[in-house]
């Protein structure tokens, strides 16, 4: 089995990514890789939302390891839920062309994130939501959301990406 983070190093090297959304970050894992595929210094923005529901202070933990492994852009971590209005406006003063959706799995929790994330996504830009392989809430949340905004995407199986996940693109659909 892959080690899941190196997929999101893989990820990030392969797409380049210059501004990063994760929802979910917990200790970093998924983000730090993403940023290290990507190169930290071709990095220019990060953003990381947490309600520490797993563990207390995660966002602190991450936001240092993220300078520990030599990020020199704009980092923004917000503590608190997803869903919550204050968060959302904050996200909305920002595009990203990487959003890594990993927070809320239930089907209503996902959907929302997913719903939150499109109108900030860059033309070119890319959503992985990760554990659509074997959680079925949140399958059953990306398939509502690919029929009714037609996103292009492509299934990473979980012996890809552990527990699986998908990478959805714009299909012309704005
Ligand atoms: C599966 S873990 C993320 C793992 C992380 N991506 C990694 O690679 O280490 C899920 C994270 O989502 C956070 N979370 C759960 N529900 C959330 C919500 N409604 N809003 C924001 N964060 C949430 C939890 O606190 C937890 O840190």
């Amino acid at each position: 089995m892959i080690p899941y983070e190196s997929v999101y190093f893989y990820l990030g090297a392969l797409f380049r990514p210059k501004r990063i959304l994760e929802i979910g970050t917990n200790v970093g894992r998924s983000l730090i890789m993403t940023v290290l595929g990507a190169n930290p210094t071709n990095v220019e923005l990060v953003v990381s939302v947490d309600n520490e529901s797993y563990l207390p202070n995660s966002q602190s933990i991450a936001r240092q390891s993220l300078i520990d492994f030599g990020f020199k852009g704009e980092l923004l971590f917000l503590v608190g839920d997803s869903k919550d209005p204050e968060i959302r406006s904050v996200l909305h003063q920002y595009t990203f062309d990487f959003i890594h959706i990993d927070g809320d799995h239930t089907t209503e929790g996902c959907l929302r994130d997913l719903e939150l994330c499109w109108p900030l996504l860059t033309n070119d830009g890319y959503i992985i939501v990760h554990d659509s392989g074997d959680d079925m809430r949140v399958k059953d949340a990306v398939n509502s959301f690919i029929d009714e905004f037609d996103c292009a995407h492509i299934t990473l199986s979980d012996k890809i990406l552990r527990h699986g996940g998908i990478i959805l693109q714009r299909n012309g659909v704005t």
